[in-house]
């Protein structure tokens, strides 16, 4: 097993173990809609070589924007603004993939080259989330707890944002549980001081998330690949935290459900969380762990050379690399992959002669 042995999941086989991690682009209008960059980046990307492109976070409602400039998919329009980028995507031989998303207590902010601080003009909006205590900011905004109707249309909205996603032709669909974000917040001690059926036990607390995928599950076909991305860690030892051996535990409860792979990262639940370390593939020894559940698992952070993707599938530490920063500096870093490790090099025809 290696980089380039092709990544078979439900009916998908992705050409290789390169994955695009997902990164907002914040480079809608305020309306959620896809426009050309989204379809030249991802689609460069897909050019570029990488077996999956996963597009951005996207969120599932307006409200579950983290900026007014985020990708959503909350209607057809949004799903119909996609389909060209979907198209080329498959065009080029790699499979495209969407990451499905609520920001929770993090939406109403500024671009982070903004500024990234709240919004308090009427660009921005009341976020919700697990209780009404907000991000911690000296601006905070108001914040409204999720009540259980509240909580049921999150899980509405989560549904139909995957069905959508599957008419606007991805084929890997990606529940976003990480970063501090809504389904973060109501997994972690630290955001979660509900005292009702989804606060307080780790069952309680992962009863939202098991609730949303089991419910994608249900309407989505067989053969439709499931991920979910996690912070593996809050990073936060001396409180009440979530923790390694949680996201363990997390992932054999969402292997019944149908979760095909858990997309590994870490932290962002709290401004004070404490980073041990951020050198090369610091976050792969949680995919490892994760991993030992027996669920596949994608392992991301600092994965910049083809060598260290190669030896991180090789060793069998997981079973995608997941590739961020990387691809917005080289978009053709698959190829360049293939090219180095000896394999033959998904270029695209008309770039051969460069090659
Ligand atoms: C510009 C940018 C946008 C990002 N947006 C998202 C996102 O939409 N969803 C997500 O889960 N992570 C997001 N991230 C985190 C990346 O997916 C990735 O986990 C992180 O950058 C670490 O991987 P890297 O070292 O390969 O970049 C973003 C990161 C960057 C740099």
């Amino acid at each position: 097993m290696h980089l380039f042995t092709p990544f078979e999941v439900r009916d998908v086989t992705a050409r290789n173990r390169v994955m695009v991690s997902p990164m907002c682009q914040y480079s809608c209008a305020a309306d959620g809609l896809a426009t050309d960059w989204h379809q030249v980046h991802l689609g460069s990307r897909a050019s570029g070589g990488a077996g999956i492109v996963m597009a951005e976070a996207t969120a599932v409602t307006p409200r579950g924007r983290i900026t007014p400039h985020d990708l959503g998919i909350w209607s057809d329009e949004h799903a119909e603004a996609l389909e060209s980028t979907t198209e080329f995507i498959k065009s080029q031989g790699a499979t495209p993939a969407i990451q499905l998303a609520h920001a929770g207590r993090k939406a109403s902010t500024e671009r982070p080259g903004d500024g990234g601080g709240p919004i308090h003009d009427d660009r921005g909006w009341t976020p919700v989330g697990p209780t009404e205590t907000p991000w911690p900011h000296d601006e905070a905004l108001d914040t409204e707890r999720l009540d259980t109707d509240g909580i049921a249309r999150i899980v509405d909205a989560f549904v139909d944002a995957a069905l959508r996603s599957l008419e606007a032709g991805f084929e890997i669909l990606e529940i976003h549980a990480a970063h501090g974000y809504l389904l973060h917040e109501f997994l972690s001690p630290v955001t979660n001081t509900r005292e009702d059926q989804y606060g307080g036990s780790f069952e309680n607390r992962t009863r939202l998330l098991r609730e949303v995928v089991a419910g994608v599950r249900n309407e989505i076909p067989e053969g439709t690949p499931l991920f979910v991305r996690i912070s593996a860690t809050d990073w936060l030892p001396d409180r009440d935290s979530w923790s390694v051996g949680d996201s363990a535990r997390l992932a054999r409860d969402l292997e019944p459900l149908g979760v095909d792979l858990i997309d590994v990262s870490a932290g962002a639940i709290h401004p004070d969380q404490q980073i041990p370390d951020t050198g090369p593939h610091f976050q792969v020894p949680y995919a490892e762990r994760v991993g030992e559940s027996g669920m596949p698992v994608g392992a991301v952070g600092k994965i910049t050379t083809p060598e260290g993707a190669d030896a991180i599938i090789r060793n069998d530490r997981a079973d995608l690399a997941v590739i961020g920063r990387e691809h917005l500096r080289d978009p053709y870093f698959a190829i360049r992959a293939a090219k180095e490790l000896g394999h033959e090099a998904p270029v695209p025809r008309q770039y051969t002669r460069g090659f």
